[in-house]
């Protein structure tokens, strides 16, 4: 429909972005579509709907210059072909209407710019510029124009290469990721909101440590959650050192992702022993002790979730109730705590019980794999 439609009105149509580069990895059922025009994408979303059977409703964002329609489940989204140009302090750009190349110049990765045209005259041609064909086969993230260029156009788009190299399990390529380090002050300029969607992203995806890791060595992670990276390290004082608690984290979030798709679990493991830098201690007699950790670390997930935008709903309680108990059955396991802590601990789960010991059994698994079986048994 959208080929006649273009043919029709004689501009020139192309299937662009994500579509063409999931269809290419054959990743499921699309959920939107990007059409670029060269010529009006506003006009072109009308004669589509015109020639649609139940005649969807054309959103028009006139400012934007863009036209949106739903076919289905499916958000088709149309737009005429631009250039953009960008300043300092906003991730909004100038733009003025350009040609195929120039819409593609503009896009943030080379698997992005990806376009597959629509017209009869070279239906399926797909035009390539930046070889992003081969940096798909190669599983690779490139920026089409100079990487310190693209971010710092739109750092946000830091956080996107991030995101999709943990989606797509892809390599950052070494000098997009060094333009990224280069470039981390910028996110400054992004909302919370829009840097929460990607951190979602990479939270649902099936090995979130890849995400928080890259966020972590490029220097992003310590600026929207520094409670965490200051987990990292390891101290040692008269011999005695405590694990790491930065990376042992990132294990725990990745067996509890093995176990639930869960959202807000994962997000509990995330923040499950924030509690333990502020509290951390060395005694003579007992040694290491992040003692009361988990009580620091429930009013933490508040402060937390208040400076990320987060809903302070049943979500956040969900978290700090998780991040209050999750030590307790660890010291059982420990065959430190008395049955009737046992007995505490699940009444104080309530419903959460199930997920309660999601998160207890990822810990223990990845710090004591041998108690965790006896614990479990
Ligand atoms: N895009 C961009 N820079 C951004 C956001 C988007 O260049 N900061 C371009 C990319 O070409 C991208 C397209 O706009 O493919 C559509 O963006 P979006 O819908 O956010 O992402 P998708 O690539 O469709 O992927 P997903 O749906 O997984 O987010």
């Amino acid at each position: 429909v959208i080929s006649e439609a273009a043919d029709e009105l004689s501009v020139d149509a192309y299937v662009i972005g994500g579509f063409v580069r999931d269809h290419i990895l054959e990743r499921g059922e699309p959920k939107d579509i990007d059409i670029v025009a060269i010529g009006s994408g506003i006009e072109l979303a009308k004669k589509v709907s015109e020639k649609l059977p139940h005649k969807p409703k054309v959103q028009v964002f006139k400012n934007f210059g863009t036209a949106m329609l739903r076919s289905g489940d499916m958000e088709i989204e149309f737009v005429g072909a631009r250039k953009e140009s960008y300043r300092k302090d906003s991730r909004k750009p100038i733009v003025e209407d350009g040609s195929l190349e120039d819409d593609q110049n503009r896009r943030d990765f080379t698997i992005n710019a990806l376009a597959l045209k629509l017209n009869e005259n070279g239906f399926g041609d797909l035009l390539d510029p930046f070889n992003g064909y081969e940096d798909l086969k190669n599983r690779i993230i490139r920026t089409p124009l100079d990487p310190d260029i693209t971010y710092s156009d739109d750092p946000l788009r830091m956080y996107r290469a991030i995101r999709f190299a943990t989606q797509l399990n892809f390599m950052i390529e070494a000098e997009s990721l060094k333009a990224i380090k280069r470039n981390k002050d910028r996110i400054k300029i992004i909302s919370k909101e829009r840097i929460l969607d990607e951190l979602n992203k990479i939270m649902l995806s099936d090995k979130p440590s890849k995400g928080f890791a890259l966020l972590y060595k490029t220097g992003l992670l310590k600026k929207i959650l520094p409670e965490l990276t200051a987990l990292q390290g390891i101290d040692e004082v008269e011999g005695q050192k405590h694990k790491d608690n930065f990376w042992h984290t990132l294990e725990v979030v990745d067996n509890i992702s093995e176990n639930t798709s869960d959202l807000w679990l994962r997000w509990a493991a995330l923040l499950h022993d924030i509690g333990k830098a502020p509290t951390k201690k060395f005694h003579k007699k007992i040694g290491w002790t992040f003692h009361g950790h988990e009580f620091v670390g429930a009013k933490m997930v508040f402060k937390l979730f208040k400076r990320l935008r987060l809903p302070l709903n049943e979500k956040m309680k969900f978290v700090q109730k998780m991040v209050l108990m999750s030590s307790r059955p660890i010291a059982i396991a420990d065959d430190s705590v008395t049955d009737s802590a046992v007995r505490r601990l699940i009444f104080d789960a309530g419903d959460h019980i199930e997920d309660l010991m999601t998160l207890c059994e990822a810990d223990i698994t990845t710090k004591n794999p041998k108690r965790y079986r006896k614990y479990h048994n």
